[in-house]
This record gives C-alpha cells, sequence and structure tokens, in this order.
C-alpha cells in the first residue's frame, strides 16, 4: 500500500470541498431516540406508516423505525432533487412512487431536510388526495430562514441556520452520504494545482 502523504495530489475537483461537523452521531441518535419516543406517544397503539422521501432520509427512516415500538411499516418516493448543485430548482417531479396504497392509514413523510418546503408542499398535496387517516410530517433538520412554501414539520429533530449540510443521507453531487454526522460544507475556490 503507498504511504499517503500531505504532498499527495487531492482528487480533482471543480472546486476544493471542506467539511466541518456541525451535529456529531451521537447527537442525532439521540434525537431520533426522543422523536420516536414522541410519535409513538402521539399514536399510541395505532400502526404507523412510514413513507421515505429517497435517498436522503434512508439512514434517519431506518433508525428512526427501529427506535419506535409496536406496529410499523415503510415505504419509499423519490422526487427530483438537487442534482449536482448546492441550488434547487424549485421545480419538483416524482420520479418513483409509492409500492401500497395509503388510503386509510396513519402516514409519517420522512424527510432528510425542509428547505424552501417545495418539495413537502408537493408531496403533501399528492399525499392528501389519496386520503390517509392521517398525515404527519418529520423531518430531521429544518432550515426555516430558506422557507419558501408555507409547509410546518410536525416533528423537527435539528433546527440548523442557513448552510448548506451533508452526511447522514444528505449529499452533495451523490457523495457525502455515508458520513455519519452531519457536517456543514464549505466550497472554497478552485486549487491551483488541481
Ligand atoms: P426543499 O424542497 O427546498 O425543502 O428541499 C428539500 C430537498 O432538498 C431535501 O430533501 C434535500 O434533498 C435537498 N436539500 C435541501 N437543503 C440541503 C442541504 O443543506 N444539503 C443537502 N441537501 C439539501
Ligand atoms: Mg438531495
Amino acid at each position: 500500500m503507498p504511504k499517503v502523504t500531505s504532498k499527495m495530489p487531492v482528487a480533482k475537483r471543480a472546486k476544493k470541498e471542506s467539511i466541518r461537523i456541525l451535529i456529531p452521531r451521537a447527537r442525532i441518535q439521540k434525537r431520533i431516540t426522543e422523536m420516536a419516543r414522541q410519535i409513538r406517544k402521539n399514536f399510541a397503539n395505532e400502526p404507523l406508516h412510514l413513507v421515505g422521501v429517497l435517498k436522503g432520509s434512508v439512514f434517519f427512516l431506518t433508525d428512526l423505525a427501529r427506535q419506535i415500538p409496536g406496529e410499523v411499516s415503510m415505504d419509499f418516493i423519490a422526487v427530483s432533487s438537487y442534482g449536482a448543485d448546492t441550488q434547487s430548482s424549485g421545480e419538483v417531479k416524482l420520479t418513483r412512487d409509492l409500492d401500497s396504497s395509503i388510503e386509510g392509514k396513519t402516514v409519517i413523510v420522512v424527510e432528510d431536510i425542509l428547505d424552501t418546503g417545495m418539495t413537502l408542499q408537493y408531496l403533501l398535496r399528492v399525499f392528501e388526495q389519496r386520503k390517509p387517516k392521517r398525515l404527519r410530517v418529520a423531518v430531521l433538520l429544518d432550515k426555516p430562514e430558506r422557507r419558501i412554501a408555507a409547509v410546518r414539520a410536525d416533528y423537527v429533530g435539528f433546527t440548523i441556520p442557513n448552510e448548506f449540510v451533508v452526511g447522514y443521507g444528505l449529499d452533495y453531487a451523490e457523495r457525502y452520504r455515508n458520513l455519519r454526522d452531519v457536517a456543514v460544507l464549505t466550497l472554497g475556490p478552485s486549487n491551483k494545482n488541481d
């Protein structure tokens, strides 16, 4: 194995990326346990149907689901997202629908982050037409400063400032989802030596 030294060239990227941990993994897990307890308390003895928005919500959903006692089922939906940039186009498109009907079910939409609110506004409209018994929203992160659509979440893990974050499911151009912490991503100027 070659020895890694600081003089070695870094992988070529258009801009130099750096990350700073914002929410460490232990705090995330602790908060999810609290959220799960609260959710079960609010819907005691009721089967809960978690609907995760792919792909950002996967780790949050799987951790949350395992902390909720009693009957829990899950399904996934996918919508178009940011692509390779940190700015949303504002356009939402359904790219993968649910496997099963949500009619008459107590549905909790599980999303990684509530940013402008455009995604959730769109999804809630779609889901409401399908006549669930109840429709609630759980998000790991909330960036209220960026809100455009009048949407609010019933369960919020952490309220964060207006910064672009990655990790614990959240990506930048499909990377960083596997980070176990939530971190702020900073894009610096291009690295001259790249
Ligand atoms: P909204 O429609 O603007 O609320 O954005 C929702 C989606 O945008 C989320 O599900 C994320 O996929 C993505 N997003 C928003 N803010 C961030 C961020 O800070 N980091 C990574 N993805 C983000
Ligand atoms: Mg995304």
